[in-house]
């Protein structure tokens, strides 16, 4: 598996304009499967993903993803989906330090079943 990360400290230099590019290149040009998890309360990449009108808006949100143990059966099977930002919870959330730990331990046990999912599928 390859990891890209787009990091840069300074706002609004391109981070989530790429990242949305991105997402579209592997979709319609390389034809692989995306998921797209928007955790920025910002929503810029789930406005520019809606406005497509090409992914799957999944019925499950950021938040719930970071603070419930989420079946990956729940995430809609197609072949580009967005969980969108929803901007009040995460930002409520951003205030809970107390709670980072399990937030952040819940997303990656979501995404290492995800990938081990993925790993056996047909
Ligand atoms: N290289 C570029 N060419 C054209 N437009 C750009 C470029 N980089 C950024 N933009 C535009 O600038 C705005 C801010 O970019 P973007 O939201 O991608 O920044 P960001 O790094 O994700 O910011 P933040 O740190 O706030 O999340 C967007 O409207 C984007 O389309
Ligand atoms: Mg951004």
């Amino acid at each position: 598996m390859k990891t890209l990360v787009l990091a840069n400290q300074k706002g609004g230099v391109g981070k989530t304009a790429i990242a949305v590019q991105l997402a579209y290149f592997f979709n319609l040009i390389m034809k692989k499967r995306v998921l797209i998890i928007d955790l920025d309360h910002q929503r810029n990449t789930s406005k520019a993903i809606r406005t497509g009108e090409i992914a799957v808006l999944s019925q499950l949100t950021a938040s719930l993803l970071l603070s419930t143990k989420i079946d990956i059966s729940d995430v809609e099977d197609a072949e580009f989906v967005l969980i969108p930002a929803d901007n009040a919870e995460l930002l409520r959330m951003e205030k809970q330090a107390d709670k980072h730990n399990s937030f952040a331990t819940n997303l990656q046990s979501f995404l290492k079943r995800l990938i081990i999912n993925s790993m056996f599928a047909s």
